[in-house]
């Protein structure tokens, strides 16, 4: 499958285009001045406590702030290096090695979930078991069946869960998505979520399970394979067996606000398409670190999530930094009036008036947070939907993981949004969920 290649000088020409200022415009930034500041504890004892449950780099970021709204009193982690460097800085939270034990201790009431994708699902079961509530990392699921459960799961045990997607809490990503919902860049035609290239590497060698490291636990339901240093922390994302790479890590952020801007958090596409520009080394990190996906959907929008790639001096592909001009890692919306490109740095449009010009008469009101943990714990309290809730972070990630499937078989598939399932391809619908290996399957939380 091929698809078009911007040349050098189509790109220096695209970036020729009137760009506003990075900064927000004074009407939003006052609009948010007049919120209420995101919760704080009305008293002492209205101080939830926090059990962590993997204790690795986000985990640990999520948990700083969390420590803001409630008291830490557990931590759990199956590598006992991590566990005891938690432990020194919350030396009053009891540890445990098994999340399920953890989540019974007195006085836990909230669970953060760090660990890595492919044990998200399982620990935010047990969770709702627990009668906890979550705020668990994105991407939400490792397979849409997971997701589906989740959901099910989630509602029915009526607890409050915040999916980590915190752009959904940041000012320059509501604004974008207001302005286009509200027609300000007139009818819109395409969303292009640019994300950052994986790591592309290998062949790896295996070497001894480091001490303290329950290895077969932390593979969990993927298949047993020998340690290998970069399958496991933090790398996990680069493995189809733990991930899909940065498809869903940092797919579950943009194409995230893709849905938010065009008004479909509770659908998805009805098509797609991928390719892989760069197959990965055998024996190395098994998802390609550069790709491009195609979607459709069913308002005739069509929408290109791709690694941010340009073209190396032979014609090879390279990655990062982009040419100037190039979309960097973002979303950009466009329509029939202009276009806006938003990310964690900056918002510009075609025309510095579409961001200037307040926005009076909205149709079109999107919920508003600019803390994302305080929103969750404010809801905790309210028992309202967080700006997350499981319902986004599960469609978010299945735009993800519906192209990933499309990459794995490389060929186009027909999606049906309402029944999520793929349309007369039952090989696709395989993919829907894993084979899960014992004990660490759906059981394993029953
Ligand atoms: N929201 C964001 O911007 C953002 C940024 C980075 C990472 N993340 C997400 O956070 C998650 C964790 O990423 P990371 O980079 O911190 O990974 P990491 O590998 O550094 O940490 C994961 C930790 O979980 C532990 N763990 C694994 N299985 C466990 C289990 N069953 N029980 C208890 N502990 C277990 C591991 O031992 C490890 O300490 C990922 O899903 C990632 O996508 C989100």
């Amino acid at each position: 499958m091929n698809f078009p290649r911007l040349s050098r000088r189509a790109l220096l020409r695209s970036s020729a285009v009137i760009l506003a200022g990075a900064a927000l415009p004074a009407w939003h930034e006052a609009e948010a001045a007049d919120r209420p500041a995101p919760t704080t504890p009305l008293s002492a004892n209205d101080r939830p406590g926090i059990l962590l449950v993997g204790c690795g780099g986000m985990g640990s970021h999520d948990l700083s702030l969390a420590a803001k709204f409630g008291d830490v009193v557990g931590l759990c982690d199956l590598d006992q290096t991590r566990l005891a460097k938690a432990a020194s800085l919350y030396p009053k939270a009891r540890t445990f090695a098994d999340f399920r034990e953890a989540m019974h201790a007195p006085g836990t009431h909230v669970v953060i979930n760090g660990t890595p994708d492919h044990w998200h699902t399982l620990v935010n079961l047990a969770a709702v078991r627990a009668g906890l509530d979550i705020y668990s990392e994105k991407p939400l699921t490792l397979t849409i069946d997971e997701g589906k459960r989740l959901v099910k799961a989630v509602r029915a045990g009526k607890r409050v869960l915040q999916t980590g997607s915190q752009q959904r809490s940041d000012k320059r990503f509501r604004l974008a998505c207001e302005l286009v919902r509200n027609g300000r860049i007139g009818r819109l035609r395409h969303v292009l979520t640019s994300l950052p290239s994986g790591q592309h590497g290998g062949p790896f060698a295996s070497s001894p399970v480091p001490a303290g490291l329950d290895w077969d636990r932390w593979q969990g339901q993927t298949p047993t394979v020998d340690y290998v240093t970069q399958r496991c922390h933090g790398s996990f994302r680069y493995w189809w067996d733990y991930s899909a790479g940065t498809l869903t890590d940092w797919g579950a952020h943009h194409n995230d606000i893709a849905l938010w801007g065009m008004g479909l958090e509770d659908s998805g596409p009805v098509s797609t398409h991928a390719e892989a520009l760069l197959a990965p080394i055998p024996g190395g990190f098994s998802f390609p670190s550069t790709y491009r996906v195609e979607y459709a959907y069913a308002n005739g929008v069509t929408h290109t999530c791709q690694t941010v790639v340009t073209e190396g001096p032979a014609g090879n592909v390279i990655t990062e930094p982009p040419l100037p001009g190039q979309m960097a890692n973002g979303v950009k919306f466009t329509g029939t009036d202009g276009w806006i490109f938003v990310s964690r740095l900056k918002i510009e449009a075609s025309d510095p008036e579409i961001l200037r010009e307040p926005l009076v008469r909205r149709t079109v009101n999107l919920a508003a947070s600019d803390n994302h943990m305080g929103n969750f714990f404010g809801c905790i309290r309210s028992r309202r939907d967080p700006v997350a809730h499981v319902g986004i972070g599960h469609r978010s990630v299945s735009v993800c993981h519906i192209g990933a499937i499309a990459l794995r078989l490389g060929r186009p598939l027909k999606w049906n949004p309402a029944r999520e399932e793929f349309t007369g391809d039952a090989e696709a619908n395989r993919w829907l969920a894993r084979a899960q290996r014992a004990p660490y399957d759906y059981a394993h939380v029953a």
